[in-house]
């Protein structure tokens, strides 16, 4: 597992990022001018549909202006600061990847949110909380980079307060072999997909009960028919975090989705009012 862990790593290992975001941002205006996370959404929203996805996902698990939000796999942390600004949450993000927990910490800082929302660099198998410290736990396209996916969700339990909401959107195996590389793994060696089906049962098992069910793939085939026919976004994006490779895994991505070999879940949960 540790090893599947360092392929990890290195997949989002981002040498660099920060000195590459400060020279893209540019665009927007000198450094000491702030920045609004709407500005930002083409580079750090790092799931299919993109902010959108945010948006629909922190809706379903109705997110108030009192909660403690955790962000597992908090990528670049743009969830995070949506959802701050927009329901006025505190939310904390961790990742495995430090480079993107440096990124950030400065895109928070650019838009000067940092008294707000947080970011520790760490496992989502070892989480660095105490038992019941949050109301919501979101999780975006990170399950496929982790194997052992009971400890996963076990872990988000033990962090949730008792009848708190966990929220996961996720690509899931469909119909097929899937085409590599893609945004998440160069090879399968670091990518662990489950089917909707056995997704479900692996969460359930961990001591949730399910809220909201959907099946998201036809939104994002619409998504990538779209971005197909306008090319990708001409503001900073997703190839300045992952660089020229990036192209290349959003189009193997975007064919895996269209041949129906992956799909789309995005899915809420009660963590179980009897959880200890
Ligand atoms: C595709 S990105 C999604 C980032 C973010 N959730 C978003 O939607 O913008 C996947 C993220 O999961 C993180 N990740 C993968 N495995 C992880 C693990 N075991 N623990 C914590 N973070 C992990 C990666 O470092 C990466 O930032």
């Amino acid at each position: 597992m540790t090893d599947a862990l360092d392929g990890v790593r290195d997949h989002y290992r981002a040498t660099g990022l920060t000195e590459r975001l400060k020279a893209a941002l540019t665009t927007f205006g000198p450094e000491d001018q702030r920045l609004t996370p709407p500005q930002l959404a083409t580079l750090d929203q790092f799931h299919t549909r993109g902010l959108a996805a945010t948006v629909d996902l922190a809706s379903l698990a109705g997110i108030t202006a009192d909660m403690s939000v955790l962000d597992v796999g908090s990528g670049v942390g743009g969830p995070a600061r949506f959802l701050a600004a927009t329901y006025g949450c505190r939310v904390t993000g961790v990742d495995l990847s430090e480079t993107f927990v440096d990124a950030a910490r400065y895109l928070t800082e650019r838009t000067g949110q940092s008294g707000q929302v947080s970011f520790q660099t760490a496992s989502a198998l070892e989480l660095p909380f105490d038992d019941s410290s949050f109301d919501v736990a979101l999780l975006q396209h990170v399950a496929m980079n982790i194997s052992d996916r009971a400890r996963l969700y076990r872990e988000i339990l033990r962090v949730l307060k008792s009848g708190g909401r966990f929220a996961t959107f996720d690509v899931v195996l469909n119909g097929g072999d899937p085409l590599y590389p893609v945004p998440w793994a160069r090879t399968p060696a670091t990518s662990f997909l489950l089917t909707d089906a056995a997704t479900r049962e692996a969460i359930e098992a961990g001591g949730f009960r399910t809220l909201a069910w959907q099946d998201d793939s036809e939104a994002a085939k619409a998504w990538i028919a779209q971005l197909r026919a306008s090319g990708p976004p001409s503001s900073p994006n997703l190839g300045v975090v992952m660089g020229p490779d990036f192209a290349q895994f959003a189009a193997n991505l975007g064919r895996n989705l269209l041949e129906g070999r992956l799909g789309i879940l995005t899915a809420v949960f009660e963590a179980a009012p009897t959880k200890a």
